[in-house]
Order: C-alpha cells, then sequence, then structure tokens
C-alpha cells in the first residue's frame, strides 16, 4: 500500500547509517488504533514481524488490556531498519547490539510513516515511547508527564529531507501517547502505570 518506490528512496536515504534489514508496518486499513514504535530489533528483522521480538510480549500483553488483537490495530515505527551498533560482550564474540534511530535515519525513514498516517487517518494515534512521541510531536518531555493522556494535534511530517526539517499537518489527530512496551522490561515498576493507562485508552475505542 505504500508505494514500493518511496520505500526504496528512503532505503537508499538510510544506506549510509548502520542500520539493517526492514520490516513493513503490519495491520488493516481502517484500525481501531494506530501503534508508533521506535525501530525493529534483531528478531523483527528476521521475521519481518514488528514487536515479535522481546518488547513483542509485553506489546502483546498491551492488546491484551486492550482487548483487541493485532489484525484490529495497525503497528508502525518511526524506523523500519534495524539501527545497530557493534560491540563485545566480555570473554564472548563481537556482536551488533540494538541502538536508538538518531535524527538522520528518522528523517531517512519519515516519509514512509508520513504516508501512512496519511493513508490510514487512523482515528486514534499511539506512540510508544519518547522516539515515536517526539517524531510525532516534535518535543522530547519526560514521559512520566504525558503518557496517558488522550490530546488531539497536528503531527509532524517531513518537509525537506536536505535540511532535515518538518513540518505540521493542517488537520488535528488524536493522540494517546504511552511507555514504549520496552520500558516495562528494565523498569518493572512502570506496569502499574502502564495498565492504568490502557484502561483509560481502552475507553476511547469503539
Ligand atoms: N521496537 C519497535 O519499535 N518495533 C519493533 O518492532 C520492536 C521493538
Amino acid at each position: 500500500m505504500i508505494p514500493q518506490r518511496l520505500i526504496q528512496l528512503c532505503n537508499e536515504r538510510i544506506a549510509p547509517y548502520p542500520c539493517e534489514g526492514f520490516v513493513y508496518g503490519k495491520g488493516p486499513l481502517s484500525p481501531v488504533l494506530m501503534f508508533v514504535g521506535e525501530a525493529p530489533g534483531e528478531t523483527e528483522i528476521h521475521n519481518g514481524i514488528p514487536f515479535s521480538g522481546r518488547a513483542g510480549r509485553y506489546f502483546d500483553g498491551f492488546l491484551q488490556e486492550l482487548g483487541v488483537t493485532r489484525s484490529d490495530v495497525y503497528v508502525t515505527s518511526a524506523v523500519r531498519s534495524r539501527p545497530y551498533k557493534w560491540g563485545k560482550p566480555k570473554g564472548r564474540e563481537e556482536r551488533k547490539y540494538n541502538r536508538t534511530p538518531n535524527q538522520k535515519e528518522i528523517a531517512a525513514h519519515a516519509p514512509i510513516l508520513d504516508a501512512e498516517i496519511e493513508l490510514i487517518q487512523p482515528s486514534i494515534i499511539v506512540p510508544m515511547g519518547r522516539t515515536a512521541y517526539q517524531r510525532l510531536l516534535g518535543k522530547s518531555p519526560r514521559m512520566t508527564e504525558v503518557t496517558g493522556h488522550l490530546i488531539a494535534a497536528p503531527v509532524l511530517k517531513l518537509e525537506n529531507w536536505e535540511t532535515r526539517s518538518y513540518t505540521f499537518t493542517n488537520t488535528n489527530y488524536q493522540l494517546f501517547p504511552i511507555y514504549h512496551p520496552a520500558a516495562a522490561l528494565y523498569k518493572r515498576s512502570l506496569e502499574t502505570d502502564i495498565s492504568a493507562h490502557l484502561e483509560k485508552l481502552k475507553q476511547y475505542l469503539p
């Protein structure tokens, strides 16, 4: 549904950076929610399914709490390739680690997310974590301050790749930012807040 030439262009732009693979957004054209993550990890680039690795188990838990299935929702991310860095655990072989995408990588793939939002016109967008929040809303707040609230706001779309400048859409979207599923992996104490947020989000579903 996203033109191949657009995907090709975005992949040419990200090619100079240490990113590998490509994962398509997944879901129906009229989803009840559009989830936006950060970038796929190792598992995802091998099987092509967003949120199928460790964070995916938490993501599936989110869906369960919301009472929806993967076929009800659209799942995508700010960057569609896996940003990696090389590292060497003590006494072991050097290997690739996931890392947060940088602003150039996010801008390289921005037109794909822009096109998905334009095509799907999601009734509620759910940015998961700071990268998705910043990509869509331009600010980088403390997640504790912005998660769990429904807001109506325009979202950013890439205006100029050369200067990496974005512009806000003319229309407002409804957004409900939540923590990234991986956040609960690292900080178990967030689980209570996450559950409360999902409970609230559930009330906005059709
Ligand atoms: N994080 C994401 O943002 N997407 C995935 O598919 C996996 C982890």
